[in-house]
């Protein structure tokens, strides 16, 4: 039985605004390190602590109502009243954020695994190719989607069966509701990690190119999959390069100020600091990224 979905009462102490979808490290009853992501944000509650304000974000020293998930298979066994629960930001001198539980939500009570008689190896067995999650993150502009585009193109050559989500595509369908706000950011990745791994569940090798700005995200997808089975690559051309090829115009309208929370502009991009391979672009060639990508698959275990 799933219960790890609850209502609570949070009192946000980091400096960084908490967002809803992130998944933040919490500590339950001192001990228990998991994963915890506030899945809505219900209402802040304002200083005289009864009137209910509407808000996207939580700031250091606010009060809310929130619904939260802790990750799979930590369930608390005691009253749910009783928990003592922290979130904790390790940017933040590991600021800790105290979270009383009201109730557990019944959504989660009436959900269960179910096993499937077809699973991934019976999948990747007929495909004959391992399922695997290549995941590009880079500036607008830095060359995601070319160098995806080109590499899908060689694995394709090669037999192999793929499918690449980009950011601009995916935003036109499943997540057309989705803006370039630092929530929305959160959310669309989160979705396109969720999908991913269920493309590599079907045996497929998925690209996905997406700016994919936050570390936190990134991780957050990368530890969806099983070790070997994310790759991570840095697309690494620099602000000036995309912005001197403007290919979609994009860099002079945000500079214009006609677009807002433009990556790179008015809104960070956190560079990876340790990804499975970094593709320079200034330096390479886009038939040198292709080759240098082929090594790495070939290296990663089966
Ligand atoms: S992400 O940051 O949420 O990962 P995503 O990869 O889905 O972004 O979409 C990025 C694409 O949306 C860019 O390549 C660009 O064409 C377009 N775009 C429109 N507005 C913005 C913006 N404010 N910041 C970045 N990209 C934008």
């Amino acid at each position: 039985m799933l219960n790890n979905q609850f209502e609570g009462e949070i009192l946000w102490a980091s400096a960084t605004p908490m967002i809803v979808g992130r998944a933040y490290q919490a500590e339950i009853n001192n001990t228990i390190k998991a994963q915890c992501t506030i899945t809505e944000l219900k209402y802040v509650l304002a200083s005289d602590g009864e009137t209910r304000l509407a808000a996207k974000t939580l700031a250091a020293g606010q009060r809310a109502v929130v619904n939260l998930q802790l990750e799979p298979g930590i369930e608390p066994k005691c009253d749910v009243t009783q928990v003592a629960l922290e979130l904790i930001d390790p940017d933040d001198d590991n600021a800790s954020s105290t979270c009383n539980l009201h109730f557990a939500l019944r959504r989660s009570s009436n959900i269960r695994w179910q096993a499937m008689a077809i699973d991934r190896a019976a999948r990747e067995n007929l495909m004959q190719q391992k399922g695997k999650c290549i995941w590009f993150t880079g500036l607008s502009g830095s060359g995601k989607s070319t160098i995806a585009s080109a590499f899908e193109q060689h694995l394709y050559r090669q037999g192999m069966f793929t499918m690449t989500l980009d950011g601009d595509n995916v935003r036109h369908g499943l997540n057309k509701d989705l803006g370039f706000t630092e929530t929305d950011r959160v959310e669309n990745i989160r979705r396109v990690a969720e999908v991913s791994k269920l493309m590599v569940e079907a045996g497929l090798v998925v690209l996905v190119s997406f700016i994919s700005p936050f570390r936190a995200e990134r991780k957050l997808a990368r530890d969806l999959f099983a070790p070997g089975d994310f790759i991570e690559v840095f697309v690494d051309t620099p602000l000036e390069e995309c912005e001197r090829r403007d290919v979609k115009g994009l860099y002079a309208k945000a500079r214009r100020g006609e677009i807002k929370n433009f990556t790179g502009i008015d809104s960070a991009y956190e560079a990876p600091l340790n990804p499975e391979m970094r593709l320079p672009t200034v330096e390479m060639k886009i038939e040198d990224c292709c080759l240098a990508l082929v090594e790495k698959l070939n290296e990663v275990p089966k």
